[in-house]
């Protein structure tokens, strides 16, 4: 930061998002790996896009392959992971697009942070609350079978913690519900509340 100057540009978020005709803010999507945060995150931004909105999703499972792939699953890494992808999220926003974000996310004041640097208003938070057994009944990246098996380690759920949210924006239960249902909730929200 030092040395460096706020240079202010011509054009604004404001100027922006009335171009793209819509608000702009974060969709952000916590849970354990596999309780289907992409799957709903996936379906939302179709959802979005049919409704002729400007979308983007940011995919722990992706980011971790591109700008993030130099960082691991350790408590501090994890932290960092976050902390670019808000930034990041930060200036999706400022550009006008409605953006996604399926991360574990597993640290409460982690998440806490990502509405600091996006700014309250702009935060939704959906809880995607599907049991440990569950995830790892379904376990369709194999990965809870390396982590019991000892072959994986710092795992969500097994060998490093979850801290779920106290007060979401919305609660998926996975288990009770289709993934229709899910869906259709979490527009119904968006429509309300933020759309
Ligand atoms: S986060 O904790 O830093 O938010 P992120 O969402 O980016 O995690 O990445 C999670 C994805 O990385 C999981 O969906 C899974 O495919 C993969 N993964 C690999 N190792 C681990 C691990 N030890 N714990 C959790 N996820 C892991």
């Amino acid at each position: 930061m030092e040395n460096t100057f706020q240079q202010h540009y011509k054009l604004s978020k404001k100027e922006r998002q009335r171009l793209h005709k819509h608000p702009s803010f974060l969709i952000w999507f916590t849970g354990l790996s596999g309780s289907g945060k992409s799957t709903l995150a996936n379906l939302v931004e179709l959802e979005l896009h049919k409704l002729g909105h400007s979308t983007y999703t940011l995919d722990g499972d992706n980011i971790r392959r591109g700008i993030n792939k130099n960082l691991t699953f350790s408590a501090e890494d994890r932290t960092e992971n976050i902390r670019r992808i808000s930034e990041i999220a930060h200036l999706m926003i400022d550009a006008g697009i409605i953006t996604l974000g399926a991360f574990i996310s597993p640290y409460l004041k982690d998440r806490e942070n990502i509405k600091k640097t996006v700014g309250a208003s702009n935060f939704i938070e959906i809880y995607v609350n599907t049991s440990l057994e569950e995830c790892e009944r379904r376990d369709v990246k194999g990965l809870y079978k390396k982590a019991r098996a000892g072959e994986i380690q710092n795992m969500t759920g097994i060998s490093a913690p979850y801290e779920a949210p106290t007060q979401p924006d919305l609660e998926i239960a996975t288990e009770n519900e289709t993934t229709e249902m899910s869906l259709k909730k979490i527009m119904r929200f968006l429509t309300q509340k933020a759309l």
